[in-house]
């Protein structure tokens, strides 16, 4: 996602905590000066874009998605990641660290942004699968709404956050620059919809504790969905201007993902965070 994906999510998640894990995190973002989870959910991307020898971690990028082939069913890891440097493998790590209480403090807080980011990212339909090599739909070049509205955009950078800051008015600024007031009224938004069913059935996969089999079955749902949809959805076209047709399409689908990734994310947090 881009910075309001990853923001809302953080908000969705933030006020679903446990008073133990809020506490947990909030003690943890104050040794940053941060208060809330929405202030450090784009902190992996803005590392991963800075060369190592100016203090960025270039190396970590590959951490944030999975490129299993639409043609395939499912994730399989000997196939998929075989070095495990993805977002499958990478995430239930980052978590044992984050509920590590002999790891550092700063240890632990990297940890929780990683955690944050990538539960985010991996329901991003297209940061778990691509097509002919397309890195995700990166190399599908596709103009939104026209030329002179938006000029090229590819198609990750669409369900990234091309659909969504058009559908909810949200501009980024330079720098990864957002408006948090903006982003907390569309979660808000967002999480009024969700009913305590949903998030019973959305949650249903941790309950027997293994986070790694929730993420492979949270990164399957975004596999499907980039074959269904996605992918499966888009024009034939080389170069389409993409317009209300896959718009209508896109968007409820970006709206439950960022729901799904919010609730998740609370659960992971609060399991994570919990009482000793
Ligand atoms: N780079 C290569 N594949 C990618 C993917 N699936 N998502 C995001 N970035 C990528
Ligand atoms: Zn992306
Ligand atoms: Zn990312």
């Amino acid at each position: 996602w881009g910075p309001y994906g990853h923001a809302i999510v953080a908000d969705i998640a933030q006020d679903r905590l446990t008073p133990e894990a809020a506490k947990a995190v909030q003690a943890l973002l104050a040794l940053e000066g941060h208060q809330t989870l929405d202030q450090v959910a784009s902190w992996p991307d803005t590392i991963g874009h800075v060369p190592k020898k100016k203090g960025g971690l270039p190396q970590t990028l590959v951490w944030h998605y999975v490129d299993t082939d639409v043609a395939n069913p499912a994730y399989e890891r000997e196939r998929d990641c075989a070095d495990g440097n993805c977002v499958v493998e990478k995430l239930p790590e980052l978590e044992k660290q984050l509920a590590d209480r002999s790891a550092t403090p700063q240890q632990r807080l990297d940890a929780l942004k990683w955690v944050v980011h990538l539960v985010g990212d991996l329901h991003q339909p297209l940061h778990a699968a691509e097509r002919d090599h397309d890195k995700g739909g990166n190399a599908i070049r596709l103009s939104y709404y026209g030329e002179t509205e938006n000029g090229h955009i590819n198609l990750h950078a669409l369900w990234d956050e091309g659909v969504l800051d058009r559908q909810a008015s949200l501009v980024v600024g330079p720098h990864y620059t957002i408006d948090f007031t903006k982003a907390r009224a569309e979660a808000n938004q967002l999480a009024s919809t969700i009913t305590a069913d949903e998030t019973t059935y959305w949650v249903a996969d941790l309950s027997g504790g293994d986070l790694y089999h929730a993420v492979v079955d949270w990164t399957d749902e975004s596999h499907s969905l980039a074959r269904s949809i996605a992918y499966g959805a888009l024009p034939e076209t080389k170069a389409a201007d993409i317009r209300d047709a896959y718009t209508s399409i896109a968007w409820p689908v970006i709206q439950l993902r960022l729901q799904q990734a919010g609730v998740r994310l609370a659960a992971v947090l609060n399991t994570a965070l919990g009482k000793e």
